[in-house]
């Protein structure tokens, strides 16, 4: 009988992805190895040698055939790494993006301008990585977070739960503002921060398979214009924010301008700033209220 051994298999692993045109193809092979054999991504190398027994042999094999069709790898293992943290996903949360970082370093930047407790929304919260990050790297952040979709939050809590963050996150089910009641359950917020559903409905059509066939089309998908959520949270803001409160937004590439006109006509910004992403696009709107 063949001997796989993690360099060979790791080797096999990556090639076979690479054939079937899977995004960073030895990177995935390292991430679903590690899963299955329990091991940290660098202990793979130190174990390179190291025989892999046949059951975990039978439990690879499948996890690859499933990423082979384009299954993403964060789903495949349960967990994906966003702003240097382990956060737990699973198909009914959005896979956090490496794009949404720079939200939360805005976000965390703001907060480091004021002092004392800091009251913050996080609107559409999914996996909860935004308010998780902000609460690791900002301990004054008392974050209220929310989410249309139960499952969703679900996965929040095991990520709030999982960073003992049960004291500085609060997760409330609704839609948008309409769990949250201002006078009861905070003052009004010092800032709030959202990454909404934003794809449109041309968009939503050609998006990658591994994203339109296994992600929630409710955490994507924001009617025709993709715009229908960003309205929605504009329109009802400026009850929920502090006198010298900001408001940040991940955008999709093509929105700025749209969304820049939409918080200008509320007279209530002083200061509004769009910020392009690695990829030079569109990404992060920073409000700043008078
Ligand atoms: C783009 S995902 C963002 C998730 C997470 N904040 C992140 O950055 O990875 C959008 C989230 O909005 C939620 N959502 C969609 N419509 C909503 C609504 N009307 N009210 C509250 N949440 C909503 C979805 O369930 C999904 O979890």
């Amino acid at each position: 009988m063949e001997t796989w051994t993690i360099s060979k298999l790791l080797n096999w692993v990556s090639q076979y992805l690479t054939e079937k045109g899977i995004d960073s193809p030895r990177l995935s092979a390292e991430l679903l190895l590690s899963d299955v054999l329990k091991l940290k991504r660098i202990e793979l190398y130190t174990q390179y040698n190291k025989t892999v027994e046949k059951q975990q042999l039978d439990k690879l094999r499948e996890l690859v055939r499933r990423a082979g069709q384009h299954e993403p790898i964060a789903y495949l293992v349960g967990k994906t790494e966003f702003y240097s943290m382990e956060i737990n996903v699973t198909p009914d949360c959005l896979i956090p993006r490496p794009e949404t970082e720079l939200l939360v370093q805005r976000a965390v930047e703001f907060l480091r301008t004021r002092d004392g407790i800091q009251r913050v929304c996080d609107l559409c919260t999914g996996s909860g990585c935004i308010a998780a990050a902000i609460a690791k790297n900002y301990p004054n952040a008392r974050t209220i977070a929310t989410d249309i979709c139960d499952a969703a939050l679900a996965v929040a809590a095991s990520n709030v739960l999982k960073y003992q963050l049960q004291d500085k996150i609060t997760l409330l089910s609704g839609d948008l503002f309409d769990p949250i009641i201002p006078q009861l359950d905070v003052g009004k917020f010092d800032l709030i921060v959202c990454n909404p559903p934003y794809v449109s409905g041309s968009e939503y059509e050609k998006l990658e398979k591994n994203i339109k066939d296994y992600e929630p089309r409710l955490a994507l998908f924001a009617g025709e214009d993709g715009m229908d959520i960003y309205r929605r949270i504009i329109e009802e803001v400026d009850s929920f924010l502090k006198t010298d409160a900001a408001l940040i937004l991940e955008i999709g590439y093509a929105q700025g301008r749209a969304i820049k006109e939409l918080l200008e006509q509320t007279g209530i910004f002083i200061e509004i700033k769009i910020e392009k992403d690695f990829n030079n696009n569109d990404r992060i709107v920073t409000a700043k209220k008078s």
